[in-house]
């Protein structure tokens, strides 16, 4: 029989992985991380015209996107885990901007469909959920979603080989009375698989006065066998990509793709891809 993997969309609905992490996601995310990710959108996407977002959680760079968009710009937001996609569209809902211009899809990467060529396809911090033969669906569903000249972007693995990790505290922000940080560690629990435990705490003065623990099993993929995978596809590398990003390029001068490996672009009526 197959093997199957359970999809976060569905753990989380089981009150696991997202549905643990999602009322943290914001506060903690690391000031760090967010800077040097929005510093590389502005880099490789300002001026877009049509972007899909993969995966864009809460849409920390949802709202980003939106600042980069050039006129008559559209995003296109892929959020299949509900608890995630509650919080995006209430970010969204008090952006005037967004009114016209993001599109929210509560399918997944493997089954949401655009019908316009992209300018670029953003997946940041997610590309550790799918396992190596849906990988392999997902390049060549948004390679080809991609106008020729047009972006893949994400951001290079943590870690690169299939290691523990040791545990480590990494500071959040502060809310009124509570201030929260995030113990993370992790334990290698097959092959290019590990297994996140991530401890979210909320903290008054010195006091410990919440902890919840959320598990990820992630896809170890380093950069090295991303650039077989997304070469594969017929994408080359960036030549300018900022440091820890990896920025793939449809060949400004490739065929279009034939309508079966696009997720609709140009022929709504395609069937998705599983
Ligand atoms: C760690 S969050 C990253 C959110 C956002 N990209 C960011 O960097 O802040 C990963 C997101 O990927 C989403 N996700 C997981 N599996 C997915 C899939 N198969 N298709 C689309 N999104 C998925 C999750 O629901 C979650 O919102």
């Amino acid at each position: 029989m197959a093997k199957t993997t359970t999809s976060e969309a569905d753990r989380a609905e089981q009150g696991l992985g997202y549905a643990v992490n999602g009322p943290y996601y914001d506060v903690i995310f690391p000031a760090a991380v967010r800077a040097s990710l929005t510093d590389a959108l502005r880099r490789l996407v300002s001026g877009s015209r049509a972007i899909a977002e993969i995966g864009p959680g809460t849409g920390v760079f949802t709202e980003t996107l939106l600042e980069l968009l050039g006129p008559d710009g559209e995003i296109f937001a892929i959020e299949p885990t509900r608890i995630m996609r509650t919080a995006l569209v209430t970010r969204l809902s008090r952006i005037p901007a967004a009114a016209h211009t993001v599109t929210v899809l509560p399918e997944d990467a493997l089954t949401a469909e655009v019908d316009l060529p992209l300018d670029a396809v953003v997946l940041f911090n997610m590309i550790m959920h799918f396992p190596p033969e849906q990988r392999i669906r997902l390049w060549r569903r948004w390679a080809a979603a991609l106008r020729p000249g047009g972006l893949l972007i994400t951001e290079s693995q943590h870690p690169q080989t299939a290691t523990a990790v040791p545990p480590s505290v990494i500071p959040g922000g502060t809310l009124g009375r509570h201030r929260y940080d995030t113990l993370a560690r992790a334990d290698v629990v097959g092959e290019d698989l590990i297994r996140w435990a991530m401890t979210y705490r909320t903290w008054r003065g010195e006091k410990l006065i919440r902890e919840e623990t959320a598990k990820f099993d992630c896809h170890v993929v380093s950069d090295e066998a991303l650039a077989a995978e997304l070469s594969a596809v017929g994408l080359e590398r960036h030549p300018a990509a900022p440091e820890g990003i990896q920025a793939w390029r449809r060949p400004p001068c490739s065929p279009t793709a034939p309508a079966t490996e696009r997720p609709a672009a140009n022929a709504p009526s395609t069937p998705p891809r599983r």
